[in-house]
């Protein structure tokens, strides 16, 4: 099935509930692909991506238990209720089949580095574009975890050098929400003449 860019830019869906079937590698490899045809200052592609799949979700998965932990978003205690909300938020974390997490070096210059940031946001809304065609779901979040400087490093990533921009929870979905309606681009658009 082929859908059109114009319907695939208006039909796609961020999902939130993901069947337990795993999407291919190669056509996760293909999705990416498709991201990597976003517009990019200096052709730098700045993009880099850390997949998490099946065992290899266990480790990023408890980092980000532990990140919650410091950042306060969960307790260190083992009482019971706390105990029971770690074992809900990595049976959660786990139902979802593909954790990307997407990531870019930084450059010191501000404008330039902002030129990177805007390169993988396109980069993403492409992926996201392609997985759709796909029949493929994603979730672009911004999480607590990707600012904290110990989750880079146990992830192996060094937060002076590299920013997380995302990470994308990817899988077949299982639940479509409808289209949230948008502001007509009226409201939004100043014309000057
Ligand atoms: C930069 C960015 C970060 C987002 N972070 C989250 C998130 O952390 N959690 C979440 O549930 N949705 C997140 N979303 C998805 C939005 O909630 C979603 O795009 C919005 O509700 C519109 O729905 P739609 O994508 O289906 O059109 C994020 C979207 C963007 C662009």
């Amino acid at each position: 099935m082929t859908i059109l860019l114009l319907d695939a830019i208006k039909e796609r869906r961020s999902i939130y509930s993901f069947k337990k079937e795993e999407v291919d590698i190669e056509l996760l490899k293909e999705i990416f692909t498709f991201g990597t045809y976003a517009p990019t200052h200096y052709m730098k592609e700045p993009w880099q991506i850390k997949l998490y799949q099946k065992s290899g979700k266990n480790h990023f998965i408890e980092e980000v238990i532990k990140s919650y932990q410091r950042i306060g978003m969960i307790k260190t205690s083992k009482d019971e209720k706390t105990l029971k909300m770690i074992d809900s938020m990595r049976e959660f974390l786990n139902a979802i089949p593909h954790h990307a997490l997407i990531y870019y070096e930084k450059e010191n210059d501000p404008i330039r580095n902002d030129e990177e940031y805007a390169a993988v946001c396109a980069f993403i809304q492409n992926v996201q574009l392609a997985a759709w065609q796909y029949g493929v779901g994603v979730l672009w979040t911004i999480t607590p975890y990707m600012y904290d400087q110990e989750f880079h490093e146990s992830v192996g990533l060094d937060s002076d050098v590299v920013k997380i921009a995302a990470v994308l929870q990817m899988g077949f979905p299982k639940k479509v929400p409808p289209m949230r309606e948008r502001t007509p681009i009226e409201g939004k658009l100043e014309i000057i003449t």
